[in-house]
């Protein structure tokens, strides 16, 4: 696809420039209501599953019109359609992007959509068979990064749409604490493992599920073909480890995007086929919003330009998430990944250092636990940090004062941050005009849930496609692996030969 201007050298940035120091660095959200009687209006909108009030936001009409130009003037659109159009824009690694034809459904027009539908039908048939196998009680998922975080977090998040019978289980981290108290919770004959990797050579995965087989083995099991499944891109390694039972993704699936792919797996194991079908539905949903609907009516669009308004002119170096749901406990984990990994770059396509700053860090907790931590630096730290509030109307339980006390304190927390309170020179003095977005959902459900992740990689998306970043690939995490690989076996030899004093002195201390 043709080049796009990198965003400073665009007008609309010089304007958006002019526009903070004119208006934006002393916006006053209280004046901004008061002079605006549809302020809310305004700036809150309805997309598929998810409302949004994005009016409790450092912007006015000018902001948002500006950041339109921006978006238009760095051919956001345009690079969308490229993603959609299955172009090859994970250039550093020379990858389509593609994670949207997982759930655009079996008449997508593109030449891959016939083995996704395969793959899907495969994956879901076995999900079934594992639902109805009373014999199988625990499911232990070993992935880490983008093969454990979606899943975990959806798993969780659809508790109550699990069915009966089964136990879940996720290890990720190569410490052993992790899969050693799994282990001794389960039984080889109740267990299905399920090794996730997209490449099947993930240190920290392989050296886990080498531990699990083994352990399955010294236990008495041998059906490692009941047993074990394997969710990869890299079948044969998965055949060479001894797993018959696979189920492939391609290249053009990123591992911070492959919630919809074969890693889904133990969320189709907890919901069902039916219950997957509704979180690809939903996602697609968002994906027909986010492809049709004019950017200033556009939510990812909308979040994605709020993202770098405040990241490149308020300068505000973190989001805080603030889930109001116990089961969106890893939430905030997950957007970290999609986020950072993303976003978090300092070259341009082509390369060449960026002068302005890419994505934020991101950060959080559910309410109210998150309000007992860390809500007093929100409210009266030296810093604003947007919070993104994330409410669900219906709860899936029958505790309705809870329900109503749980809201009315996202409401509150919200509100607080905006209104401040005044109390001039004293400790009780809250400034207020502390940005936030409320984003509700209707129930959590797997079509809401679908809907809602679609939303966050499309805003991803967005704010990447304005910084000019190739937001799909992840080299930043290669070197540390390089270096553990390289260290790891000094642990035995003691050999520091090479290493700077600082590593050196800690490597005599820790073997
Ligand atoms: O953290 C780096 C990373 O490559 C992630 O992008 C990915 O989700 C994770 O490692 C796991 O990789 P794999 O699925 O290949 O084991």
């Amino acid at each position: 696809m043709a080049s796009r201007p990198r965003c400073d050298a665009t007008p609309a940035w010089r304007a958006l420039q002019a526009h903070f120091e004119d208006t934006g660095r002393a916006f006053d959200l209280h004046r901004a209501f008061e002079a605006d009687a549809k302020r809310f209006e305004r700036f809150s909108q309805s997309a598929p599953q998810v409302f949004a009030d994005l009016s409790k936001n450092l912007w006015d009409a000018d902001t948002e019109a500006l950041l339109l130009q921006l978006a238009a003037q760095c051919g956001v659109a345009a690079y969308r359609d490229a993603l959609f159009a299955g172009q090859a824009i994970n250039t550093t690694e020379r990858r389509a992007v593609k994670h949207w034809l997982l759930r655009a459904g079996p008449e997508a027009d593109d030449p891959d959509a016939a083995e996704v539908q395969q793959t899907l039908a495969a994956m879901l048939a076995y999900a079934e068979r594992v639902r109805a196998d009373e014999a199988i009680t625990d499911i232990v998922h070993i992935g880490i990064g983008g093969s454990d975080l979606g899943p975990r977090m959806a798993v969780a998040a659809l508790a109550a749409y699990r069915g009966p019978g089964k136990r879940f289980h996720f290890v990720s981290n190569i410490d052993g604490h992790d899969l050693a108290a799994v282990l001794a919770q389960v039984q080889p004959a109740g267990t299905l493992f399920i090794i996730a990797s997209k490449t099947f050579t993930t240190l920290e995965t392989m050296t886990n599920a080498r531990s699990a087989c083994a352990w399955f083995q010294a236990e008495g099991g041998t059906d490692i073909a009941r047993h074990f499944a394997a969710l990869t891109s890299n079948v044969e390694a998965a055949r060479a480890f001894g797993i018959t039972t696979t189920f492939g993704f391609r290249e053009w699936v990123g591992g911070r995007y492959s919630l919809w792919s074969a890693i889904g797996l133990p969320l189709a194991i907890a919901i069902g086929a039916e219950g997957f079908h509704a979180l690809l539905r939903g996602a697609r949903e968002m994906d027909a919003h986010f492809r049709t609907a004019p950017l200033a009516a556009n939510l990812p669009v909308r979040l994605g330009l709020l993202d770098v308004w405040y990241r490149n002119f308020h300068r505000f170096a973190s989001r805080s998430i603030a889930p109001y749901h116990g089961g969106l406990q890893r939430l905030p984990a997950y957007l970290q990944q999609l986020e950072m990994e993303s976003n978090g770059k300092r070259v341009d396509l082509q390369g060449a250092a960026l002068p302005y700053d890419t994505a934020p860090v991101l950060w959080g907790e559910p309410g109210t636990d998150g309000q007992h931590a860390f809500f007093q630096m929100l409210h009266q730290g030296t810093q604003s940090v947007p919070v993104e509030f994330i409410a669900v109307r219906q709860p899936a339980h029958a505790l309705p004062d809870h329900h109503r006390l749980l809201l009315a304190n996202a409401l509150a927390q919200a509100q607080a941050l905006m209104q401040g309170r005044s109390d001039p020179g004293g400790h009780r003095h809250f400034t207020g005009n502390r940005p936030s977005s409320f984003l509700v959902l209707e129930a959590l459900t797997p079509e809401s849930l679908g809907a809602f992740i679609a939303l966050q990689e499309h805003r991803v998306f967005t704010s990447g496609a304005v910084w000019g970043i190739n937001s799909f690939d992840q080299w930043g995490v290669e070197l540390g692996k390089a270096l553990a690989q390289d260290l790891a076996p000094r642990f035995a030899s003691g050999d520091n030969t090479g290493l700077d004093a600082s590593t050196a002195g800690l490597l005599d201390r820790l073997r």
